[in-house]
This record gives C-alpha cells, structure tokens and sequence, in this order.
C-alpha cells in the first residue's frame, strides 16, 4: 500500500459490510453499523442512506436489495457488481463471525484472545457482544490505523482493542510475536488470530513469514481463520476479477498470492499449523442464503481456510 495514505481497500470492504444494512433482515447475514464511518463523508451519507431504505424493505428477498439501490440517486450506486460485493462480504463476514463464535464457545470460562492481523476497519471489538470477555489486539499499518483512532475520537467510540502500529514492509514480522508481549499479550492464552483480506495482497516470503509468526503466538488451543484465493482466481481471471484486479492495482494494493487448494493442508502443516476447514465462499453463499442470493457469490476461488495451532511452540515456552 502507499506510505501516508489509508488503505482504500479497508475502506471499501468495511463500506460493502455496512451496506448489508441493505437487505431484510431475515436473510442478512451480519451487520456492521460503524462500517461507513471510515470513508469520506459524502460516500458515508450516500451509504447511511443506502442503508436506511433497505431496512425500510422488509420481505422482498432478492428484489429489495436492487429496489434499495435504485432508490438512493447517487452514481455509486449504479456500480457493477455492487449487489454482487455486497452480499460477497456478507457471507464472507458471518463465515468469520461464525467460526470465532464457536472459538470463544468452546474456551467458555476461560481467557481468550483475539489478534486481527491486518485489522484495516475491522470491527469485531465492538460489533460482537460474544467477545465481552476476549482482549482485542488489531495489527495495521500506521496510516490505516492512524485514520481508524482519529474516526474514533470524532464519532466519539471508545474501542476495547488495543491499537498495535506495524508497518511490515519497514518492520519484520518475525519481530512481533516479541513486541505483542510487551503490550500485555499472553502467549499461554488461546488466540483467535483473523487474516481477512490480506494474504492475496502479499508476496511468497511474507507469507511464510506471517504464517511462523502466528504459530509463535498461538498457545495450544489457538486458531486462525484467513481469507485466501485459489491460484486460479490469479492465474485464469474472468473479466470481472480482472477488472477489480486493475482497480485495486491502481489503488497501490496489487493481488500477488494464492494457494491451490489441494496444497494449503501441507503448506500449513509445515508451518505449524493443521487446517480445519477450507470453504469456498460460493458453497457457503448456497448453505446461508436464499438461491437467487447466493448466486450473486458464485466464485468458488474466493476461500475461508480455519486452521488449528499444532502443539504450543509459543513465545512464552521459548522464555
Ligand atoms: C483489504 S484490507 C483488509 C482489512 C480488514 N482485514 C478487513 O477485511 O476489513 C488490507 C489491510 O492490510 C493493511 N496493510 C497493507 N499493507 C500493509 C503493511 N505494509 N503493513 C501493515 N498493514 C498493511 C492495510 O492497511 C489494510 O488495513
């Protein structure tokens, strides 16, 4: 991403989570009411808009989400492909929420963690009452983040996540396992570590790299959760990848990696961890919405992979 300047993509994706608002309530998937606060202030009116005329839409399934956007008279709502992104990070979102509710289920009665690495406009902190009880670190670079605190302090929020400036092309991620303890994180305390939309963004090496840093931080019983895409998405693009391939190049945030599928079991393992789940984002738009939804999300490339930490190799035995 560019020095000095926010990640667009954090705005964008937190804005298409916001726009769940969209649709009615008995199929929306998750909700994030803070998700447009970050972007400029006319998109976020054009989207509190947006959002206040589909909750207006009770019933309607699958035509409301198009009536609600019709309605709002602003070009960015006849963007290609909204619906379609829209409901993409819907599922995508509630695959997450899903799988650290059932995290801070099973570790019931006892501490937990959760490290959102790469955490952009993430969230989770104060949107999931299910983490009451669960410290919060968020990991981003300093002018993602820096816009995050100042959003904060002028909508007046107080977050319960603690902030943890890394800028990983200037500092190694082989040195914040280290750092994270000096900020009062516990690596004998489970951890549920979120990688959202951020490993297509990197190169081989940093992966490796991140993926031995979150096993040094992940005491037994930890768990990641990542979004990831086949290497098919990035080897044979449709012309729609192809064209959020360009925007988001032209953005400085150029996707680099994925994995196939059939190779992320061994690719994990020796790195420490043991995978899960792998689920495609399409087969879990068909498991959580109503067809004529879930076909909006219909690229099988677009993956969640949850992983377990493989006995504890964590910073906190090494000392
Ligand atoms: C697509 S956003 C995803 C944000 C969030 N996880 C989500 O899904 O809403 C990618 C994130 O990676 C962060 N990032 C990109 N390059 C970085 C770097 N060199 N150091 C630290 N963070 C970086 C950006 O600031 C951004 O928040």
């Amino acid at each position: 991403m560019r020095e000095d300047t926010p990640s667009r993509t954090a705005a964008w994706v937190a804005a298409a989570r916001h726009l769940g608002q969209l649709l009615p309530e008995d199929v929306r998937l998750a909700d994030d009411p803070y998700g447009a606060i970050f972007t400029s202030q006319w998109l976020a009116d054009v989207i509190h808009q947006a959002a206040t005329v589909g909750a207006r839409e009770p019933g309607d399934r699958s035509l409301s989400l198009a009536n609600a956007l019709r309605a709002i008279r602003h070009p960015l709502t006849k963007m290609p492909g909204l619906r379609a992104w829209i409901l993409y990070m819907q599922v995508r979102t509630r695959v997450i929420d899903d799988a650290l509710r059932g995290f801070v289920e099973r570790h019931a009665g006892r501490r937990t963690q959760l490290l959102v690495l790469g955490a952009g406009y993430d969230c989770r902190a104060l949107r999931m009452p299910e983490l009451d009880d669960t410290r919060v670190f968020e990991i981003d670079h300093p002018a993602t983040q820096g816009h995050k605190k100042q959003v904060f302090e002028r909508h007046g929020i107080d977050t319960p996540a603690t902030f943890v400036t890394w800028d990983f092309e200037q500092r190694p991620v082989e040195d914040l396992p280290e750092a994270l303890l000096e900020l009062e994180f516990d690596a004998t305390v489970p951890t549920f570590t979120i990688w959202e939309g951020v490993t297509m963004y990197l190169s081989e090496p940093a992966i490796d790299a991140s993926l031995r840093a979150i096993t040094e931080w992940s005491a037994p019983g930890s768990e990641l959760a990542m979004t990831y895409f086949a290497k098919s998405r990035l080897a044979k693009p449709s012309l729609a990848t192809r064209a959020i391939q360009a925007v988001v190049s032209t953005l400085g945030e150029p996707w680099r990696w994925g994995w196939k599928p059939e190779e992320l079991p061994a690719y994990l393992e020796e790195r420490g961890l043991e995978l899960v789940e792998d689920i495609s984002l399409a087969d879990a738009a068909r498991a959580l919405l109503p067809p004529e939804l879930a076909a909006y999300v219909g690229d099988p490339d677009r993956r969640v992979a949850v992983a377990a930490a493989a006995e504890s190799i964590a910073v906190a035995h090494r000392r």
